[in-house]
């Protein structure tokens, strides 16, 4: 069945506004598991603007689901990955000024570079994801460079303000997890996703995981976490078993 994995990276963004204790993105992915988090997922950024390094350290020795630590492929961070041996990495391309992620990482012009952190992930038994855009020159290399998983940017489709677009982009993404899945590789998906756009998502055959943050958080100020989490969850599960 489809899975979830839970990015708390906002509940950092919350507690760095003052730079305290609280809230903690460590009590936050508890409440996720309770409420049928199958991950919890942290972005540690070169600016550690929101997640802290404290924090993946702690997720790690609390979490009992799994941890995803999503990073850009830098020397630092694939070292330290490599230290702190997180079941999952997710490799995604990092610019300081961005608000978020904004594209996924260009594997076709980077192969060498990315087999390379690939490989030594991979050494120490970190199952990697790439996360690409939904294109199919992305994903043919994504499979060259050996990653057993690709995360396709469904930011796009999220941001699509016509039905039109809406469509357009939602094809691409059926197209790219299509490929993906004809090469071999997991698909899982992911950024922009929400509770009315997860559907669609989620009844794409063979997805496999959806990494979903800013809405959950985002309800879960009204709702709590466990409730806003089981929410995603039932919805995800209602099309993916729809679809069959
Ligand atoms: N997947 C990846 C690779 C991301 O970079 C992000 C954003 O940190 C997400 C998923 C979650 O995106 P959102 O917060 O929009 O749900």
């Amino acid at each position: 069945m489809i899975k979830l994995g839970v990015n708390v990276d906002h509940v950092a963004t919350i507690r760095q506004a003052r730079e305290g204790r609280c809230p903690d993105p460590v009590l936050a992915a508890a409440a996720a598991e309770q409420g049928g988090a199958d991950g919890i997922t942290a972005h540690l950024r070169e600016d550690r603007r929101h997640i802290q390094e404290r924090d993946i350290r702690l997720l790690l020795e609390t979490v009992q689901t799994k941890v995803n630590l999503e990073m850009a492929s830098t020397q630092e961070m694939l070292d330290l990955a490599c230290e702190l041996r997180p079941s999952d990495c997710c490799l995604v391309p990092e610019r300081r000024k961005e608000l978020t992620t904004e594209g996924g990482l260009n594997v076709l012009d980077n192969r060498e570079r990315i087999q390379a952190a690939v490989r030594q992930l991979s050494r120490v038994d970190i199952r990697v994801s790439l996360f690409v855009d939904p294109d199919l020159e992305q994903i043919r290399a994504a499979a060259e460079v050996k990653t057993p998983v690709v995360e396709l940017h469904t930011g796009r489709y999220a941001a699509a303000k016509t039905p039109h677009q809406l469509k357009k982009e939602l094809d691409k993404i059926w197209q790219a997890a299509a490929l993906a899945q004809e090469l071999g590789l997991i698909v899982h998906a992911g950024h922009g996703l929400d509770f009315h756009n997860v559907q669609e998502i989620a009844a794409i055959p063979g997805m496999q995981e959806l990494n979903i943050g800013h809405a959950i958080v985002a309800r879960a100020v009204f709702d709590g976490m466990e409730r806003a989490v089981r929410e995603m969850k039932r919805l995800m599960r209602e099309a993916a078993l729809a679809s069959g």
